[in-house]
């Protein structure tokens, strides 16, 4: 399908689940309201929590042709500019309690003793490690230093300068290596193998599910947020989101069904066309490697492999999967940064706005929005999954700093 938004891939999946089913196996061990509620309750206990704001954007809304449009903007999550502030940190609390317990069950250690270092006998010893092309290694490095252990991660050669310094300054030794993503996981679990490390990986494979869990339940805590700021009890109709390995989709559609049941929305899941992991296997109807070289200006979504857990919930809770080129990115950040008709300016980072470009998209396609049920009565909401993580590479496509635009 083309647009004026480039060249989009659309599949609608025939594997969806019906409305009427109900949420169940294989999902429900992945995300369910028991360990929602654990996630809630820990993590709003931490320094600094506060719901990030849910903006309308009516002008926007209007231009595409839908009821109304809701942007949850991620940008604001701890200071860390990204969603997976939520993820990558609350794995470390996790593992660190349990580590905690296991060396000396009389302690009953809590997330105060923590944060305040009752326990940095037993903490300093430990050593959280991953490798990232960003936003997740800045969510462990700042849980290391927040719950108190230490951290290693390593980067490829792609990853910006800005985000390395980042992720150093919340105390992670950071390395950088020659060669792509995928290298430096193979890395990293070499090394932490060798060396007692705990890898805190945000994607999970064949035997290494527990940690990629606890990331994804994280996360649900943003769903809840956006749950209970939509206006009058209303629900989304269609809910747009980014893939990159599918934990946030995974985790946003887990936790929609299984709070909302029937009424949940219609769940789109959205890629770079050069990263296709999804996408690729919904058509199979199995986990599939992507097609593309992984070269996308969305860094965050540059991913070749589905986590398997997530492919767990989207394989029948996703009802569409979509992939547009990169052309897209930078107009939709600039459409933001600007404000639509009214609509306050929006800092959105380039991992943030695939699936925003999407419904813009259908609002000048009708025979897209045909396909994706889009029209006047829909009231639909996008997860804007980063601010401007890195700073430079914003002002690079949008032409002014985010302080500015803010
Ligand atoms: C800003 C942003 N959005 C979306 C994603 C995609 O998340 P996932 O890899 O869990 O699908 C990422 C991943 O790093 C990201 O950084």
């Amino acid at each position: 399908m083309t647009s004026l938004y480039g060249s989009l891939r659309v599949h609608h999946n025939p594997q969806a689940a019906s409305r009427e089913t109900r949420y169940g196996e294989p999902a429900l061990s992945v995300i369910n309201r028991q360990r929602f509620a654990e996630a809630m309750a820990d993590i709003s206990s931490w320094p600094g929590y506060e719901p990030t704001p849910l903006h309308s954007l009516q002008g926007l809304a209007r231009k595409t042709g839908v009821a109304s449009l809701y942007y949850k903007d991620e940008g604001f999550r701890f200071g860390l500019d990204s969603f997976k502030a939520l993820g990558g940190a609350y794995a470390v609390e996790r593992l660190l309690l349990d580590f905690i317990r296991d060396k000396d069950p009389e302690r009953k250690p809590n997330i105060e003793g923590l944060i305040t270092g009752q326990y940095s006998d037993i903490t300093s010893t430990v050593t959280v490690a991953c490798a990232t092309d960003g936003n997740h290694g800045r969510s462990v490095a700042w849980g290391a230093q927040t719950f108190g252990c230490n951290c290693k991660i390593y980067i490829h050669s792609g990853v910006s300068e800005g985000r390395k310094k980042a992720m150093e300054a919340y105390g992670a030794e950071v390395l950088r290596l020659d060669g792509d993503y995928d290298h430096t996981v193979r890395e990293i679990a070499a090394d932490a193998q060798a060396k007692g490390w705990y890898v805190v990986s945000d994607t999970s494979y064949e035997g290494y599910l527990d940690v990629p869990r606890d990331v994804m339940q994280g996360y649900t805590v943003m769903v809840d947020e956006a749950l209970s700021q939509f206006p009058d009890d209303s629900l989304p109709s269609h809910i747009f989101v980014q893939g990159g390995v599918g934990g946030l989709a995974a985790a946003v559609c887990g936790h929609l069904w299984e709070t909302l049941k029937a009424d949940r929305p219609r769940f789109i899941v959205v890629e770079p066309d050069r990263a296709d992991c999804l996408y690729q296997s919904a058509l199979a109807g199995t986990p599939r490697p992507a097609t593309g070289d992984l070269e996308t200006v969305m860094a965050g979504l540059a991913c070749g492999e589905v986590s398997l857990i997530a492919w767990d919930i989207l394989a029948t809770g996703a009802d569409d999967f979509i992939t547009l080129g990169d052309d897209v990115v930078g107009p939709v950040m600039r459409l933001l940064a600007d404000g639509v008709d009214g609509d306050k300016p929006v800092v959105a980072g380039e991992s943030a706005v695939a699936g925003l470009a999407a419904l813009l998209a259908a609002g000048e396609d009708p025979a897209l929005a045909d396909a994706l049920g889009i029209n006047r009565a829909s009231r639909v909401l996008v997860i804007g999954s980063e601010g401007a993580s890195d700073a430079d590479v914003y002002e690079r496509i949008v032409g002014r700093s985010a302080q500015d635009v803010r």
